[in-house]
């Protein structure tokens, strides 16, 4: 009896363990190519803004189109299969269809415009450490509760070479409160 005991005890540990490690629950991403974010911007130096092009001026930050990825793929040699996949999807002139990680529910309004170009806020800040992913990530690497966003409008202080330096609607929307009214994000 005790010996059964103890192998349901360890089998509840070991199912336990799993559950935690496979984070039941959040539904995970896989992405149709391995892409690392790793070598394109600690190696190759490229910049978040050079792929998400749009972030700085739409609400939405964009996936880069694959046009962007071949013009570098049609040269550099295919070495593995998720180099390959990148060259033919670019031979094809397919886009890749990259799947949505992060997704706010439906009625709440975020613009990227208003967070990277006026106030300047690092897209790590809630993003996470991208640059140092070798794979697409599965998760959020952060997660962004309306506590998250609330408690940065809140204690936001305009930093002194935006409210001094900056452009003049800048410096208009600069110095402002930011706005934790309902509406503001619920629209
Ligand atoms: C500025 C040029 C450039 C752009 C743009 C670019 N890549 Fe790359 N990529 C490279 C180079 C160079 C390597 C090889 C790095 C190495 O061998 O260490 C590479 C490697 C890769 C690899 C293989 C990584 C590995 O370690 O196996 C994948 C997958 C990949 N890129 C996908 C993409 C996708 C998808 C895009 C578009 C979203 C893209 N790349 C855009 C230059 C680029
Ligand atoms: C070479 C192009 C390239 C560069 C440079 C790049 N990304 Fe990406 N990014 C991608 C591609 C392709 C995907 C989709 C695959 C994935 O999730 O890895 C992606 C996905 C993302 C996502 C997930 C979007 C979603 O679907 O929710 C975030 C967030 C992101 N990138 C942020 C960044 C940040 C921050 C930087 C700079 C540190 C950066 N990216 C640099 C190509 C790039
Ligand atoms: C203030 C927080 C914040 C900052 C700063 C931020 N993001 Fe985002 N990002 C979000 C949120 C929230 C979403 C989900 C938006 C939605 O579902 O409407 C998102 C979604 C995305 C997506 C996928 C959907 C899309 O918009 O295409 C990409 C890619 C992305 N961000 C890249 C970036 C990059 C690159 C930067 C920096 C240039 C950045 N983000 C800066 C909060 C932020
Ligand atoms: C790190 C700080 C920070 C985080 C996190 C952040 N914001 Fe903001 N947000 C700002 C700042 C600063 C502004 C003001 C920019 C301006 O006035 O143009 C702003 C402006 C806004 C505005 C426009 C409000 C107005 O007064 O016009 C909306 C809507 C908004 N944010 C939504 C969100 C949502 C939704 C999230 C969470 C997903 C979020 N923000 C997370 C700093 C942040
Ligand atoms: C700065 C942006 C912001 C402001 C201001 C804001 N919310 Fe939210 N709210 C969010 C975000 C982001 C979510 C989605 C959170 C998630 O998906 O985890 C949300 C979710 C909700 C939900 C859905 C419940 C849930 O947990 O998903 C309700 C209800 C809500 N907010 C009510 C309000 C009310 C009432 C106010 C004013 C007192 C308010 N919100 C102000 C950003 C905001």
């Amino acid at each position: 009896m005790k010996k059964w005991a103890g192998m349901i005890g360890l089998t509840l540990v070991a199912l336990l363990a799993w559950a935690y490690l496979a984070r039941w629950g959040e539904p995970s991403v896989d992405q149709p190519i391995a892409f690392p974010h790793k070598t394109h911007v600690q190696q190759l130096k490229l910049n978040c803004t050079n792929c998400h092009q749009r972030a700085e001026k739409d609400a939405a930050a964009g996936r880069p189109p694959t046009a962007l990825c071949f013009a570098c793929h049609a040269a550099v040699e295919a070495k593995n299969d998720e180099m390959k996949k990148v060259r033919a999807f670019g031979e094809s002139g397919k886009e890749i269809p990259w799947r949505r990680v992060w997704r706010l529910p439906a009625h709440v309004f975020f613009s990227h415009r208003t967070h990277v170009t006026v106030a300047k806020v690092r897209c790590q800040t809630c993003h996470g450490p991208m640059e140092t992913l070798d794979r697409p990530p599965a998760r959020p690497l952060r997660k962004l509760a309306m506590d998250d966003c609330i408690g940065c409008h809140e204690k936001w202080e305009w930093p002194k070479e935006i409210t001094e330096g900056g452009t003049e609607p800048v410096r208009v929307a600069a110095g402002r409160r930011v706005s934790t009214d309902c509406y503001a994000c619920h629209r």
